[in-house]
Formats: C-alpha cells, structure tokens, sequence
C-alpha cells in the first residue's frame, strides 16, 4: 500500500532518504539539477520532502524549495528498486495539494524518469507541460574528425581575455532562449570558479579576429550510477555565420576531447523545441538517453485544486 507523507523542514535524516531515492533514481542518477535546486545538500529549513512509501519502504519523492512567498519550485523522482509500484499520480497530487494548502500560487516541478515518466499523473492534477530537456549521448571517439572551413581559426578559451567578446557571442546566439542568452559577466565568473572548470577544454572560433562559436566542454569523474563521461556544456555559433556546417563540427571537435579525456560517452542536453539542434545532433549519432520534463501550475483559482 502507498502512502506519501510530508516532512517539513528536510532534516539530516529526511536527507539521507531523499539521498537513497535518488541514488536508486530510475533511468539512472534521480535528482539533477535541470531544477537549479540545492540537490547537493538536500538538507534545509526552507525546502519540504514528500515521500511516497509502499509498505514503509521509500519508492519515490517529491523535493521542493521556495523560491518567493508564492511561488515554488521542485523534482520528482522515483526509486527503481521497486518497478512495479507506481507512485507518480500520488507524487504530483501531493505536491500540487501541498502548494494549494500553503498559499503557494506557482509551482515548477522537474519530473526526471523513463519515457513517459509523470505524463498522465501531471495531466490529470492540472499540471501544464512546460519545456522537455533531452539529455543524449553518444559513444566514443567518433569515426569523423572535425573539420572548420580555412577561414576559421580555432583555439582555446583565454581567461581574463576572452570573457566580454564570448558574452556577446553567447547573447548573440541564444536569443530565443533566455535563460543561456542573457548570462552576465558575474553567470560565467561563477561558472568559471567551478572545480571542473579547465579552459583546455572550451573550444572558441574566430573570423578576422572575432569569436564566432565555441564549445565548451565539462568532464564528469565516474560516480556511483556513472562511468566518467564528458558533456558539451554550452555551444553556440553566431547567427551570421549559421548553416556553413560550423555547429558539425564544433559538436565534433569538443566530442574529439571529450574521448582524448579518457571518456567512452559524450552527452549533451538539448530542448526539444530547439529543431535544429536537436536534429543535428541526431545527425551526428546522439541518441536519448533520459528525458527530463518541466511541468508548471498555477494558482487554483484559475485552475481548480487537483483531484
Ligand atoms: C545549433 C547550432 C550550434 C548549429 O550551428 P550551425 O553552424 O548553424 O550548424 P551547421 O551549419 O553545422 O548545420 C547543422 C545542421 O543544421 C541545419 N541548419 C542550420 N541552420 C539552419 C536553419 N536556420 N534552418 C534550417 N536548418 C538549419 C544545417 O542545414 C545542417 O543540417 P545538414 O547537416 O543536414 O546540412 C546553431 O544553430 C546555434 O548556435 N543555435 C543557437 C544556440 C543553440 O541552440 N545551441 C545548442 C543548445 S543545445
């Protein structure tokens, strides 16, 4: 039987649970941060854990943190040690029960699963699809090489040299999608300062002396549900310069060292909405590999309380 109980604040011991589901996440390693939430340390005053129990055991979870008074944000996750127990349904009501009868007015809440994970379960308790994430990959190395038309130099990310111009290249290019495009000087200072950063590994392309694309690289060590694999973080061509095949082979050139680093895979996340990436990627041999989707509610005197 499966019951789904609220704790409120996430102690150590709430922690180490939400930590157990997602370690035994299905399709792979359960919690991630599409959500931007503090998955590293579930532990928190302001963030609240559903968890779902069939017969005591934990077989599923919802995390959700506040992000103002009235709005919040959240995952859904569900264990694999129990395939046949599908708690889905009583996750999303819980979390759009728990929003409603805490005066919270907007909700986004990240379901990370199989194919089809949360689909019906969110339809049902008025949660609106918002963006579907594809995280693919592809295995290494790969039989091409990269190969950048002559007028085109490559090099690698100068710190200190190059933060201003990349700006302006990525704002350029991710117009249509904000999030990306509207990165300041303090987004990729603090993603500089991450341990994984290593500008070896961010690919940047000039014409008469101005960056016109790059790809920028981040090697995963293996963990517990992972072997070591390699991700193109971030990659971008100018407008002026789309369709003259730049994009292949960047894709390429950042999968040649994703493998020169040891790495069998290389994966890469993409919107679905986001046509022509996705189909290059297809192109070049990406497969799915997991789908995260994002789901959005609103307040419940627009949309009524679920069930
Ligand atoms: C995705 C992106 C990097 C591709 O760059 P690009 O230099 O145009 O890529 P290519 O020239 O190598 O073209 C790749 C394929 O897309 C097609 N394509 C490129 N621009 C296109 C357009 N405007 N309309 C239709 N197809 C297009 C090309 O024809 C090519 O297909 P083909 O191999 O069958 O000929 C570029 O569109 C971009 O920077 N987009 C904005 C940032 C972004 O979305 N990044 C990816 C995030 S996951």
């Amino acid at each position: 039987m499966n019951a789904v109980k609220i704790f409120q604040p996430v102690t150590l011991k709430v922690a180490s649970m939400l930590r157990q589901i997602s370690d035994t996440g299905t399709h792979q390693e359960g919690f991630t941060d599409s959500s931007g939430l503090p998955i590293a340390d579930f532990a928190s005053t302001d963030s609240t854990a559903l968890i779902a129990f069939n017969n005591s055991l934990p077989v599923g979870a919802v995390y959700l943190a506040k992000i103002s008074d009235d709005q919040a944000k959240g995952s859904v996750i569900i264990s694999r040690n129990n395939p046949k127990v599908n708690v889905d349904l009583e996750l999303a009501k819980a979390a759009v029960d728990f929003v409603y009868d805490n005066d919270i007015e907007y909700l986004e809440l990240w379901g990370h699963g199989p194919t089809g994970f949360l689909v019906e379960a969110a339809a049902e308790v008025g949660l609106i699809s918002q963006r579907e994430l594809h995280e693919m990959e592809i295995p290494l190395p790969l039989e091409n090489s990269a190969k950048f038309s002559p007028e085109v130099t490559v090099r690698t990310f100068i710190p200190g040299n190059d933060e201003e111009p990349w700006l302006k290249l990525n704002h350029r290019s991710f117009v249509n999608d904000p999030d990306q495009g509207q990165w300041t000087r303090e987004t990729l200072t603090e993603r500089m300062s991450r341990p994984w950063f290593n500008p070896e590994l961010f690919i940047i392309i000039e014409a008469d002396k101005t960056i016109i694309g790059s790809c920028w690289v981040q090697i995963h060590p293996a963990s517990a549900n992972r072997k070591k694999f390699g991700e193109i973080y971030v990659i971008g061509v100018d407008p002026d310069y789309h369709g003259r095949g730049l994009g292949r082979a960047l894709v390429e050139a950042g999968l040649a060292l994703i493998a020169k680093n040891d790495c069998a895979i290389g994966t890469i996340f993409v919107d679905v909405k986001n046509t022509i990436a996705f189909s290059l990627y297809q192109k070049i041999g990406f497969t799915d590999r997991r789908i995260d989707r994002l789901y959005v509610w609103t307040s419940p005197t627009e949309k009524g309380k679920s069930g």
